[in-house]
């Protein structure tokens, strides 16, 4: 009986909560198809800075290295945002991302069936789908660049280095070749190469690698472009694939597009599918602790875990079906709520998925 060492690292806000009920959902799946989950709980964010005095406590990224899997909650909030940069509970995740080498981070942004209502676009642009993935670059660009200040004749100057090595642009390209090349064998590269060194050759290196991919579709578009295109025809994408900076920022766009943001998971992936799930959200520290959060995000990147790094397709499957049965069936938490459905909390809610199990 195959036994996988999951880390969950529930972090600030309403991650507790939400990490709660995914770990109820997968503790059933492991029931329902024999597997062993073993779950080691670790510190991250804002409250390892109370608890210990730094965001990312060694113990933690050993724990994690140790693990099959990561499952991240969320970190942040008001209490820490007056911390120095390197001190923030964001450092956290920056530290997961560089320490786990987790460069290929996976956005899905789509638009369920049932809720359609909840998409901010107009009606003929929602009749036709929405359904991308964003494939974003994680450890390298801006985020992990040469920075620094110095005085300058116009004040104090502060620089943050956006660098790509070809290596780094090559591995990041394959992961969103192959994703395509299950899917609609459509890729789009996001850069700004008509302005950035760091982009031509980050185009460069997309074209070679196209080369082993004749059966993808490729095409390019500039990030001020994409930003734009995304909301005008949606259905026009598949797989995006891009930079760290433009992937943080078109990521948040995209999963605005679907009006609900609370439904969206993720997984950010090293060379070896070894990777950390998370939802797309943050930690919402407005709600956190009242039983309003959605847990579905989480529980939907507990799904891709499944997928990803286990190899369990039937198994993601199984939750995936869950959650849509349950939404199917009207219940709704008060991010995606509309008329006539039945308003429930995150416990509520996590109950219903398992017993949709
Ligand atoms: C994200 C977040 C992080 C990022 C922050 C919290 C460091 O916005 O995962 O998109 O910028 O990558
Ligand atoms: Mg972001």
């Amino acid at each position: 009986m195959p036994n996988y060492k999951i880390a969950t690292i529930p972090g600030d806000g309403i991650g507790p909560e939400i990490i709660t009920e995914t770990v109820k959902v997968l503790e059933k799946i492991a029931q329902n198809f024999g597997h062993t989950f073993t779950f080691t709980e670790v510190l991250a964010g804002g409250i390892a800075i109370d608890k210990t005095g730094v965001p990312l406590p060694d113990e933690t990224v050993e724990v994690c290295k140790q693990s099959d899997a990561v499952l991240l909650g969320a970190v942040g909030g008001w209490k820490w945002d007056v911390l120095p940069g390197h001190m923030r509970p964001e450092r956290a995740l920056l530290g997961l991302r560089g320490a786990l080498g987790l460069y290929a981070n996976l956005r899905p942004a789509v638009l369920h069936d049932t809720l359609k209502g909840a998409c901010p676009l107009r009606a003929d642009i929602v009749a036709k789908g929405i359904d991308i993935m964003i494939v974003r670059e994680l450890t390298g660009g801006m985020y992990f660049g040469d920075r620094g200040r110095k005085e300058t004749d116009l004040g104090l100057a502060a620089w943050d280095t956006e660098m790509y090595a070809t290596e780094e642009v090559r591995r990041i390209a394959v992961t969103a070749f192959e994703l395509a090349r299950k899917r609609k064998k459509h890729l789009t590269n996001v850069d700004k190469a008509n302005v950035l060194e760091s982009s031509r050759l980050w185009r460069e290196v997309i074209l070679e690698v196209a080369k082993d991919y004749p059966d993808v579709q490729l095409d390019h578009l500039y990030i001020d472009n994409a930003a734009m295109q995304i909301i005008r025809e949606p259905s026009a994408y598949d797989v995006m694939v891009t930079t760290n900076m433009f992937g943080d920022i078109l990521s948040d766009e995209a999963s605005q597009i679907t009006g609900s943001i609370g439904m969206l998971p993720s997984a950010s992936l090293n060379k070896d599918n070894f990777g950390m799930y998370e939802p797309i959200h943050g930690s919402a520290p407005d709600i956190a602790g009242t039983d309003k959060a959605n847990p579905i995000a989480t529980i939907l990147s507990a799904a891709m875990m499944l997928n990803y790094s286990f190899g369990l397709d039937k198994e993601a499957k199984a939750i995936e079906n869950a959650v849509t049965k349950v939404l199917e069936s009207g219940v709704r938490t008060g991010d995606i709520m509309s008329d006539g459905m039945r308003l429930v909390g995150t416990r509520e809610m996590g109950r219903l998925v398992l017993e949709a199990l």
